[in-house]
């Protein structure tokens, strides 16, 4: 298994992985102007034997005049779900993300599955749009040991994530 940053040629796999791994919801839009846009991205791919089987992003935003990372989207083939392949996506990230600098990571998902990243629900920083209040615990935090915890304000996204959709 090797990680490594997306090339645009990755997106044919992730056409074929996204609406596997999530059948209800249709990220593709997010993902093609993730990849193809010219906004401000960690994006990496795991490649199982060539075959691209695993992805996660990080857009760079902001809050006040710091920047953060958001998680968003992470997907893994269903075919391979429980081998630690989303696990080792999102460190691999936060490992890039700390090269760069990055103080805090945000996300928005199942306490559950980000608690094990040491990721806990963030009041501070306030999403762009507000959520459903049994949504609050999805938002989450994880401080990257950089030295700048007490950041708090509203998160600007770029466009991309400028839908409402996409946020409850
Ligand atoms: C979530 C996802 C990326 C995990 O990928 P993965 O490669 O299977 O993850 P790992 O192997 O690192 O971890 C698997 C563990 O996470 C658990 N897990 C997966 N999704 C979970 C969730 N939503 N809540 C709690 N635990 C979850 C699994 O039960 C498994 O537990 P175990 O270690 O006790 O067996 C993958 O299930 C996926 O693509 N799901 C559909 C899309 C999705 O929900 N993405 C996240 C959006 S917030």
């Amino acid at each position: 298994m090797i990680f490594r940053e997306n090339t645009k040629g990755d997106l044919k796999s992730l056409e074929r992985i996204y609406p596997a791994a999530f059948p209800d919801e249709d990220l593709l839009p997010v993902v093609r102007s993730l990849l193809t846009g010219s906004v401000d991205v960690l994006s990496i791919v795991a490649e199982d034997n060539g075959k691209v089987v695993g992805h996660v992003a990080f857009t760079i935003c902001s809050v006040g005049d710091v920047s953060v990372g958001l998680l968003a989207p992470l997907c893994v083939d269903p075919a391979q779900h429980k081998q630690g392949i989303g696990s080792a996506l999102v460190r691999e990230g936060v490992k890039g993300l700390q090269e760069r600098a990055i103080d805090k990571v945000l996300v928005l998902g199942d306490p559950a599955y980000y608690g094990r990243f040491g990721f806990a629900t963030e009041r501070a920083i306030h999403p762009p749009y507000p959520m459903p209040e049994d949504w609050a615990d999805a938002w989450q935090s994880v401080s990257l040991g950089t030295g700048a915890d007490q950041i708090e304000g509203p998160l600007i996204v770029p466009d991309v994530w400028q839908d409402p959709s996409l946020w409850g």
